[in-house]
């Protein structure tokens, strides 16, 4: 049941952050209040839902993210035999060895722990990957697991959230699949390739060597992957759509609930099936049902249509995300043999040309941001409860619309919107009505249409034809697609050209602006009377959390709202223009969070953007208060800079105030620097005589004081402190909580200048994930990985060899550890000139000493240079694998099969032509037991972060902070028992 599940994380990790969030705002406290009480209501859901859905088909959905093998490089080529199918070679082929490479958990981004190199794009921000850097772009994942024999006859699929990029799959040693885009979902049947009762390998060649975008990307399987059973009648993949509709689209009374499921009929039998809806609400209870019949042919598709009416629905908003659930279940021949849940929202969307963008009927204003989809720490892999993290940071802000610029998000993003009430403009990568890329759009459009998060489509961002005819057409038909397999959402693009109609700009029904503002939007609105706007990328500031003033040597921008590109504006130009014009429907702010990479306007030793609102941790920037003061009705007082001047003491600052009151009054050490007026969507600015103590402000409204707000010069650092956002987390593997690391003076003040090196131990059941402190041009690492190393014996001349007829009758006595082969000829098999004709057979054998230091080693493997042509391993009599490509190295697993002292190896080698037999050598390879990293990380103007995850061990984990010269902290996580989600063993 992935909802129950999916659900109760979510639920934890918003609770979480909401209970860190409510100890510093009312407003954040209402909110908790509000989608808490939703929360619980469909807590209750699940349980009613169990029950109703005692049905429990035999889908499972089964997680596959623990447990991965990692190799960055790859040594042997093509993986792909072109000659004979089911004999991937190398990593792919099932009798490898992986036991000694890195073992990584999914979400993994190998990008994010590379060095940061100058030499590198900077616009991918400066980590050598991709083009130039061959050795660091590709690597293999390996996973290993048994399935049941009761699986036989059920459908298996390997699904796959998102790869960057150019993903080859191997299952079993056969090709799966090849997908290209590193943002894309895709997913692949395996049944047939698959070994019920017995062990089964995914092997995953990723090659990064190819950029897709302009800015991080990442390296790597960054998204989850699935592992999915069905019996073989059964709902298909992504086939089922749920969409509400009302008359004229305006919610009233009566809503109709349009369901369409296509099934899936793999089997050579025809078959009828009956399909059972059910509708829960928001508050767990069923409301409304349906049921329609079909026949199926053999192997054939089949789409069911269901109308579903009922009265006094209730509406999905940012505001007040209620969702309801469908249970589909799928009856034949008196079984049920599939059910499904599928969370949907009851909610209508438009564009109107002079009210702008619509809500649930009524104008609503988007108070978007734009994102990419790292984070400090993790780069792109971000785990689930970080999505969350960082959507109820926007929400903090007001925000209440996310583009997913440039790429389709993970559905993880989705789930997060969906829950805690985020609109989303979902983004296509690229402009194009080639059958490759309709292909990867459809893929996206099925994967995200039931999400009532996702309001708008966006087809692309600023493409290079967007002005051209041809660009015009291909738009058309891209939006004409979308429009056939989801009609319900509006369609846009990111256009960035000003008062232009031509091309995409009249082929799609919204007009979206990049950056544009002024004489020309209002010129194209009176052009254009009919169609309606969005600012679908606007502001953007560029600034650095805690800086003052522009330093192009250390890279920094002064965060005062008054850096932007020439082509953007300021948070308050763009944002007073746009407010006070309703037909633009609101924008999306270029960004929500700095993203790695595009370090403008400066470049090395900026590693990653200075666009954000917040910082890639999360820390707002001071412009976090300036949109809260216009998008939020919560009383806003905001002051910077901080007021650690010395060295300035009668010199002149520049004092800005956020507020969004009547009137605010600035005193400095509690004498009234004055009172002055707010003017809307701006901000008041005061010239101080600096002197050390305490700026604070007072803000009026009729009147009457309603906010007020002070910062302190602080004293020299003199402690570290820990800030877990909650002081539990599930013992589940998943979850994560964001702890942030802050270095205070005597009284607790966090010193907004301080820069010092923060070490952290953990013990417990729990592992640091990442750190990071918003730096943009701090160069040390977000993650430390464990220092592996092997160490190898070679055994290349004691070798004896004899032809055989027949080596692939695995009793032969030649294998076993008695047989006596003294009188068999010498042979060294680092040579290749060993003399034998194509079609002839012969066994191949030496002995290798181990000892008991040797087998106490992490890993031990056989490593061959070559075998010609196929080759089968006994070590003391036991076979471990077998070889089929001569042109790559094989490795075998040997640990289990040695013993200390002499053992023997011998390999039974058929040469199909060539110079047949054992080449380039052959070593005993023992791996060095890991060296464990130190984790440490500076603070930036007085803050990081560190990224704590569970095991799926319950317990108490303790974080331990210390710096010189500071008094450390410690502070203890519970990681509480929940059950994990269903997952792969
Ligand atoms: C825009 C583009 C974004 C980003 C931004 C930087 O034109 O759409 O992806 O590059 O510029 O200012």
């Amino acid at each position: 049941m992935e909802f129950d599940v999916a659900f109760a994380v979510s639920f934890h990790n918003f609770a979480c952050m909401q209970t860190a969030k409510s100890f510093r705002s009312l407003f954040a406290t209402a909110l908790f209040v509000v989608l808490t009480s939703t929360i619980f209501a469909a807590e209750t859901n699940s349980s009613t839902l169990r029950r109703i859905a005692t049905a429990d088909g035999p889908r499972e959905r089964l997680l596959l993210d623990f447990g991965w093998k990692f190799h960055l490089g790859n040594e042997w080529g093509a993986a792909i035999s072109l000659a004979k199918a089911g004999s991937g070679s190398g990593p792919a082929s099932r009798s490898f060895s992986d036991a000694s490479w890195r073992t990584v958990n999914l979400p993994h981004d190998w990008a994010v722990e590379l060095p940061f190199d100058q030499g590198a794009d900077g616009s991918h921000g400066f980590k050598p990957v991709g083009p130039g850097f061959p050795a660091n772009s590709v690597a293999w994942y390996r996973r290993t697991f048994e399935l049941p024999e009761a699986d036989a006859g059920k459908r298996l699929w390997l699904e796959f959230d998102g790869v960057f990029r150019d993903a080859e799959v191997f299952v079993n040693g056969w090709f799966i699949g090849h997908h290209e885009s590193g943002y894309s979902s895709f997913h692949y049947d395996i049944t047939d390739v698959a070994n019920p009762g017995g062990q089964n390998v995914v092997a995953v060649k990723v090659d990064a060597s190819q950029f897709e975008g302009w800015f991080y990307e990442g390296a790597g399987i960054y998204r989850h992957v699935w592992l999915v059973k069905t019996s073989p009648l059964a709902i298909a993949p992504d086939g089922l759509f749920v969409y509400s509709r009302f008359k004229n689209n305006v919610p009233g009374k009566k809503v109709e609930i349009h369901i369409q499921t296509r099934l899936l009929n793999s089997q050579t039998n025809s078959a009828c099936a009956r399909v059972r809806y059910e509708i829960i609400s928001p508050e767990g209870k069923a409301i409304a049902s349906d049921r329609k019949s079909t026949g199926l042919k053999p192997w054939a598709k089949r789409d069911v249509h269901s109308e579903i009416s009922f009265r006094s629905p209730e509406l999905w908003s940012p505001e007040s995300p209620k969702l309801y659930k469908l249970v589909t279940t799928v009856e034949s021949g008196g079984q049920i043999v599939d059910s499904k849940e599928t969370v949907f929202g009851i909610r209508t969307v438009a564009f109107d040309a002079n009210k702008g963008f619509l809500l649930n009927g009524q104008p609503y204003e988007l108070k978007g941001t734009c994102n990419h989809q790292d984070m400090a720490g993790v780069g792109a892999a971000l785990p689930d409860a970080l999505q969350y993290f960082r959507i109820a940071k926007l929400k903090e802000m007001g925000c209440n619309a996310y583009r997913t610029s440039h790429n389709a998000p993970t559905p993880e993003l989705l789930d997060a919107c969906d829950r805690l009430g985020m609109l989303v403009m979902d983004e296509n990568r690229l402009l194009g009505s080639d059958p490759a890329n309709l292909e990867r759009f459809k893929g996206q459009i099925l994967r995200d249409r039931n999400h009532p998060s996702v309001a708008i489509w966006s087809i692309c961002n600023e493409e290079s034809r967007q002005g051209s005819a041809d660009g015009g057409r291909v738009g058309a038909l891209m939006q004409e697609f979308l429009k056939q397999l989801n009609p319900t959402r509006p369609v846009t693009a990111a256009e960035s050209v000003g008062d232009d109609y031509a091309g995409l700009m009249s082929a799609l029904e919204v007009r979206g602006w990049n950056y544009h503002i002024g004489q020309g939007i209002d010129n194209y609105h009176k052009e254009h009377p009919q169609q309606p706007e969005v600012g679908t990328e606007q502001g953007s500031t560029v600034s650095t959390r805690g800086i003052y003033a522009n330093d192009k040597v250390r890279g920094y921008v002064g965060a005062y709202d008054e850096n932007a590109p020439p082509w953007a504006h300021t948070a308050e130009r763009w944002y007073s223009f746009f407010a006070v014009r309703p037909w633009l429907s609101g924008g999306f702010v270029w960004t929500g969070f700095d993203y790695r990479g595009e370090p403008t306007p400066y470049s090395w030793p900026c590693i990653n953007s200075h666009f954000g609102i917040l910082d890639t941790c999360g820390f707002p920037k001071d412009n976090f208060w300036y949109y809260q003061a216009w998008w939020t009705d919560k009383p806003v007082l905001h002051l910077l800079p901080h007021w650690n001047w010395p060295g300035l003491e009668g010199k002149n600052i520049d004092v800005w105030c956020y507020a969004n009151c009547q009137q605010v009054e600035l005193f400095l050490n509690g004498q009234s620097l004055g009172r002055q007026t707010i003017t809307n969507y701006s901000h008041l600015h005061w010239a101080v005589k600096y002197a050390p103590g305490v700026l604070s402000a007072k803000g009026y409204t009729d009147g009457k004081v309603v906010a007020e707000t002070k910062v302190e010069t602080t004293g020299d650092p003199a402690a570290v402190q820990l800030t877990p956002a909650c002081v539990a987390i599930r013992a589940n593997g998943e979850d994560v909580n964001v702890i942030t690391v802050s270095v205070s003076d005597a009284q607790h003040r966090i010193v907004p200048v301080a820069s010092n090196l923060v070490h952290f131990t953990l013990s417990g059941p729990g592992k640091i994930l990442g750190v990071g402190n918003g730096d943009p041009s701090c160069h040390e690492l977000d993650v430390y990985i464990p220092q592996l190393a092997t160490h190898s014996i070679p055994e290349n001349t004691g070798w004896r060899w004899k032809q055989v007829p027949n080596i692939y009758d695995n009793r032969l006595a030649e294998f076993r550890t008695d047989f006596d082969d003294s009188s068999w000829d010498k042979t060294d098999v680092q040579s290749d000139n060993v003399q034998w004709n194509a079609e002839e057979q012969a066994v191949f054998r030496t002995k290798i000493t181990v000892s008991e230091s040797d087998l106490a080693a992490p890993a031990l493997e056989l490593c061959f240079g070559r075998i010609h042509n196929e080759g089968f391993i006994y070590v003391n009599g036991r076979r471990v694998g077998e070889s089929n490509d001569p042109d790559v190295p094989a490795s075998f697993d040997v640990k289990s099969f040695l013993h200390s002292g002499e053992n023997t190896i011998a390999v039974g080698v058929a040469n199909w032509g060539g110079p047949g037999g054992i080449t380039k050598g052959m070593s005993l390879r023992i791996a060095d037991h890991p060296i464990l990293p130190e984790w440490k990380r500076s603070v930036f103007n007085g803050l990081a972060q560190i990224l704590v995850q569970s095991t799926r061990e319950p317990g108490e984990i303790q974080l331990t902070a210390s710096a010189d010269g500071l008094s450390p902290a410690t502070v203890t996580i519970q990681s509480q028992p929940c059950a994990p989600r269903p997952l792969v063993p």
